[in-house]
């Protein structure tokens, strides 16, 4: 039951003391995130990784490529544990490195070897893509700094190729003032992407036709039915929702940037939010002098996130306990170098 594994972990715990450090991304459910010694969203994760000193272990719960920017980001001999393997991230999967390299190569072929186009990739990657974008003269970025990002690589390149999250990079773009058209989705499935040479001439942003499954749930019919039922009602959402989504939406953000406008929002205030529903009710939970709901009425988690359960929390510290580290998240040396370039690029944007 949820005693004993409460009873094991603390004592693992204990046994391990200043050694571990454990992340919490917020979209861990609450029996996890309980244990987080650190909470917050990709990025702030990843500069907590970065920034403790004397550790031997990160737990990190949350998914596959956070842990793996974790390792990145921390001292080789730190060894960073993800608690249950299968907690990847569907969005990251859309985009296989092998078909980032050939749409590469193919965009290059058509706008010319000597093209100006730089490649920012989105924290929810591969590392070997965080590499491949880092030996490019690209980045990471994550929510928090889409739009920093996007600005550092139009002051080195005239196009930028962005994934795999199409919707944070026309979101992130529009925001800048970059219209619609002048951005190309690129659906790896079809040749040329599904895209013409004169729309790569044009486009000064390459979308990557990935998706989150769990934003793209969120529509303006839901704004507009929480509008009519709670009037004054404030619409906040992620932006790796629809654009359609966080046009009708008052303000938009990463799940730090949600969880900080509703906590210092005044009291009384009624709040329909865009993003996964155990951050949503954890939100609802902290602030009962607001009214905080997610916009869509069926529950709506990010399945991979979920995978972490307090009983393979209670497992893998067990496990270093004994000595033996299981499911370790470990980055190969050539991959390392280049995607900490990439990384430390978006941890220098501030
Ligand atoms: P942030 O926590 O950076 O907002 O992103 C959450 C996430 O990874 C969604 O896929």
């Amino acid at each position: 039951g949820p005693e004993e594994l409460d009873h094991r972990i603390a004592a693992a715990r204990a046994r391990l003391g200043s050694k571990l450090v454990i992340l919490g991304h917020h979209y861990q459910r609450d029996e996890v995130i309980k244990y987080a010694d650190f909470t917050g969203d990709s990025f702030k994760l990843a500069r907590h990784a970065a920034e403790q000193e004397g550790i031997e272990y990160v737990l990190f719960c949350g998914v596959h490529f956070m842990a793996e920017s974790a390792d990145i980001l921390t001292p080789e001999h730190v060894r960073v544990i993800l608690p249950n393997m299968a907690a990847g991230c569907s969005m990251a999967d859309m985009a296989d490195p092998d078909d980032v390299y050939a749409a590469w190569d193919e965009i290059h072929e058509v706008l010319g070897e000597d093209a100006r186009i730089i490649p920012v990739t989105y924290m929810n990657s591969a590392a070997s893509l965080k590499a491949f974008v880092g030996e490019r003269g690209g980045l990471v970025c994550t929510s928090s700094n889409a739009d920093r990002a996007l600005r550092w690589a139009f002051e080195r390149g005239e196009k930028v190729f962005f994934f795999p999250d199409q919707h944070l990079g026309r979101n992130t773009g529009y925001a800048m003032g970059i219209p619609l058209d002048e951005m190309v989705l690129w659906n790896w499935r079809l040749p040329m992407g599904g895209t013409t040479p004169e729309a790569l001439r044009k486009a000064k942003i390459i979308l990557w036709q990935g998706h989150c499954s769990t934003h793209q749930r969120f529509t303006v019919e839901q704004i507009e039915k929480a509008r009519r039922e709670h009037p004054g009602v404030h619409v906040i959402v992620h932006p790796e929702c629809r654009w359609e989504v966080v046009q009708a939406a008052d303000s938009y953000g990463s799940t730090e940037k949600i969880a900080k406008t509703i906590r210092e929002a005044p009291a009384g205030t009624t709040w329909a939010v865009g993003t996964e529903i155990n951050l949503v009710n954890r939100l609802a939970k902290q602030n009962p002098d607001k009214t905080v709901f997610c916009l869509d009425p069926v529950v709506c988690p990010c399945s991979t996130m979920y995978r972490i359960h307090p009983a393979y929390v209670a497992w893998t510290l067990e496990a270093l306990v004994q000595g033996q580290v299981v499911n370790e998240v470990r980055v190969d040396p050539e991959t390392r170098k280049w995607s900490l370039v990439a990384l430390e690029r978006m941890l220098e944007l501030g």
